[in-house]
């Protein structure tokens, strides 16, 4: 048998024995007895009497093993024009401190810290602070609103909040300040303590009392040791977008993984301590959290984190710049960012000018890797592109084309093939498996490999009817595809009303509930329509209040302004279009997948249960005259 099929058959067969191997790489403080614990489908645990500390392994282990020299993290960052490197022995010292400087504003074990932070080390060096000490972080993505970071700040109740003076966006200066006092306004309970970082680019006003100052703080902070946590404690909540407007708290807990992620740095990526990986994504989202920070730590890999864009900081070379410059071996980034290069240099000009000998392969996800961008990249790239598949919930990846075996071609339009640990299933609606080729709902098997979440923060219920209640044995991910005859994956969309921006993940109900407060709106749907760059953007369709009387063009501006105050600029809501009456079911239920496909061309099918027929008409007349037959949505 093949490697692949080889560990594809022990991770199924004997999964204990699978996983324990994987766990014998990693220094524990006490190693696992008891490797998988089963009460119920539903209720299982990995390493349950294990303990560890993940910090420990990202940098403590490596520096004890005599690495301190090698680099742990390499900072580029063309929009403040810095450069820094960090050894394995210089990072650790930093985060040792960074715990100490926790500690002694009252962090213990067990206590939540909330990083509202721009993509520099200090983010990284207080995420490994907070695993240092048993504490659990909540990373905000700097490009959400006040509103929504409140949202998170209640839900997760830090005792610390930890910030920066600003974050920059190609020239403009976004102050993260105000907003961090915004959001403190609008919670139910306020972080004891605020820590503000200042940069050059902007001055934070502190609150007596409240806030300090990052590097005061830093100066006098003691290094502590790290803090042995057993293996299912939490590591982090990471709040995601789900269907409704309130967000999943996804919680990741230490060993599983810590020990999942060693093992994808090698079965997925393939990337060998000393070698220097670089995931072009951002700490707020889940890859920076897998592919920036712990993955590559933990692997003994130089991380690579970019400030920055692909393009216009300055132009479109800028990967490449960084990928010869820094000799990259390893690249990972959104389908959206080769979009976005190709659009400014369709020729690869930029990319000639820089030597990429240095690379192994490059690893997309976020969103499908459209096949006119995979061939793109092929052409342009001298190494293997691959597409893989996988969510903040499982934290790593579940569909990949094989590394470990040669005989597994890369597909252009397939993720790949099931990473050995996850058993993957396409359901029908009523639950049946569906024949190779036929499309349905992409499950995974029950119980799921180790890494993966098994609750919600602080609702268990939620993770159960959400995840595991509609398909018994199965989890539900949100993602309709279909497998091929060969076991290829294909992964075709979402089948719920979660919105894809650009990689970036958003609930049509948080940006529905925005445009919804409008005095002049009776009723709204968001509905993400097709985007040549970002792969989808939001469109909000309005239905106005009878006695509104408002100029639609100022409507539209007061609309996009209140998404972008409300949700966050990264939501890039762009147009609102009024309507007479949205399609609905008989039931009531907006027809947003009609209005997706009406979008698309003029021909739908009529769902049967739509409760008048007529208002397709009138939708399908004002996608004409918006020009979305012609030239698309402008
Ligand atoms: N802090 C503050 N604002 C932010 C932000 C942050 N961290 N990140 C994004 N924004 C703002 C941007 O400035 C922009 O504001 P604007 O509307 O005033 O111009 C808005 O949010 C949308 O940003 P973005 O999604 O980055 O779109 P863009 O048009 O500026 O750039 C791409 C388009 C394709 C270049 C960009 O989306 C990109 O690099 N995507 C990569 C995707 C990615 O890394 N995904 C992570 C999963 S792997
Ligand atoms: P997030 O949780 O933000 O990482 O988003 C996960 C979602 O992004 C998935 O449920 C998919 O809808 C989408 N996604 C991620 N990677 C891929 C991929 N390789 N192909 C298709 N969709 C993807």
């Amino acid at each position: 048998m093949n490697a692949y099929l080889t560990a594809t058959a022990h991770a199924q067969d004997d999964p204990s024995d699978f996983w324990r191997q994987q766990a014998r790489q990693l220094d524990w403080m006490r190693f696992p007895q008891r490797i998988f614990e089963q009460q119920s489908p539903e209720h299982y645990q990995w390493f349950a009497d294990g303990q560890l500390n993940t910090c420990h392994l990202a940098l403590d282990r490596h520096v004890l093993a005599g690495h301190g020299e090698r680099l742990a993290l390499i900072y580029d960052s063309p929009v403040s024009g810095q450069q820094r490197r960090l050894s394995y022995g210089q990072l650790l010292e930093q985060v040792a401190r960074c715990a100490g400087m926790l500690r002694a504003l009252g962090v213990e074990q067990g206590d939540r810290v909330v990083l509202y932070m721009p993509m520099i080390p200090e983010a990284v060096i207080a995420m490994l602070a907070c695993a240092r000490l048993g504490a659990v972080h909540s990373v905000v993505f700097g490009g959400f609103s006040a509103v929504e970071l409140a949202v998170r700040i209640d839900d997760a109740r830090p005792k610390v909040l930890l910030t920066a003076s600003c974050g920059l966006e190609y020239e403009r200066v976004v102050p993260y300040k105000p907003l961090v006092d915004q959001a403190l306004e609008r919670v139910a309970q306020a972080p004891a303590r605020v820590v503000v970082l200042a940069r050059p680019q902007a001055h934070a006003q502190l609150q007596a009392g409240r806030d300090v100052d990052w590097d005061a703080l830093m100066a006098s902070a003691d290094a502590v040791p790290p803090v042995p946590v057993m293996s299912g404690d939490p590591l982090y909540v990471l709040h995601t977008s789900g269907t409704t407007g309130k967000p999943k708290g996804v919680v990741r807990d230490n060993g599983g993984h810590a020990v999942a992620l060693n093992y994808s740095m090698q079965a997925v990526y393939d990337a060998q301590p000393g070698e220097v990986f670089w995931a072009a994504s951002d700490i707020g989202w889940v890859v920076g959290h897998s592919y920036i920070v712990y993955g590559p730590l933990i692997r003994g890999c130089t991380t690579l984190l970019y400030e920055g864009k692909p393009v216009r900081t300055p132009d479109a070379g800028a990967f490449w710049r960084v990928i010869a410059e820094h000799r990259v071996n390893v690249f990972f980034t959104a389908p959206t960012a080769f979009r976005a290069i190709k659009r400014e240099d369709p020729h690869g000009r930029l990319r000639q000018e820089h030597d990429l000998s240095c690379l192994k392969a490059v690893y997309v996800a976020g969103e499908r890797l459209d096949p006119a961008t995979y061939d793109w990249l092929r052409a342009s790239l001298p190494c293997p592109v691959i597409d893989h598949w996988w969510q903040t919930e499982t934290g790593w990846p579940v569909v990949s084309t094989p590394r470990i075996d040669a005989g597994y071609p890369v597909r252009s339009g397939s993720a790949g093939l099931p990473v050995p640990g996850y058993q993957l299933a396409v359901l029908d609606d009523q639950g049946d498996p569906v024949p190779p080729g036929e499309p349905g709902n992409i499950v995974l098997r029950l119980p799921l490999p180790p890494g993966v979440l098994n609750t919600l923060w602080q609702d268990r219920q939620r993770f159960l009817d959400s995840y595991l209640g509609t398909f018994p044995g199965y989890y539900l991910s949100g993602d309709g595809g279909y497998v091929d005859a060969q076991g290829y994956v294909f992964v075709m969309g979402r089948i719920d009303d979660v919105i894809n921006v650009a990689g970036h993940r958003l609930s049509s109900g948080s940006l529905e509930q925005a445009l919804g407060e409008h005095p002049a709106v009776a009723e709204c749907a968001v509905v993400a329509l097709d985007d040549a760059l970002k792969g989808e953007v939001p469109v909000g369709f309005v239905v106005l209040k009878q006695d509104a009387r408002v100029d639609p063009g100022q409507l539209e501006q007061e609309l996009v302004q209140r998404v972008r105050e409300q949700v966050g600029a990264l939501a890039s809501l762009r147009r609102v279009l009024v309507l007479k009456r949205l399609p609905k079911t008989r039931s009531g239920k907006i027809l947003r997948k009609t209005i997706r496909s009406l979008a698309r061309g003029p021909e739908v099918a009529v769902p049967a249960t739509i409760e008048d027929v007529q208002v397709l008409d009138e939708l399908r007349q004002l996608f004409a005259e918006q020009g979305f037959y012609g030239a698309g949505p402008g």
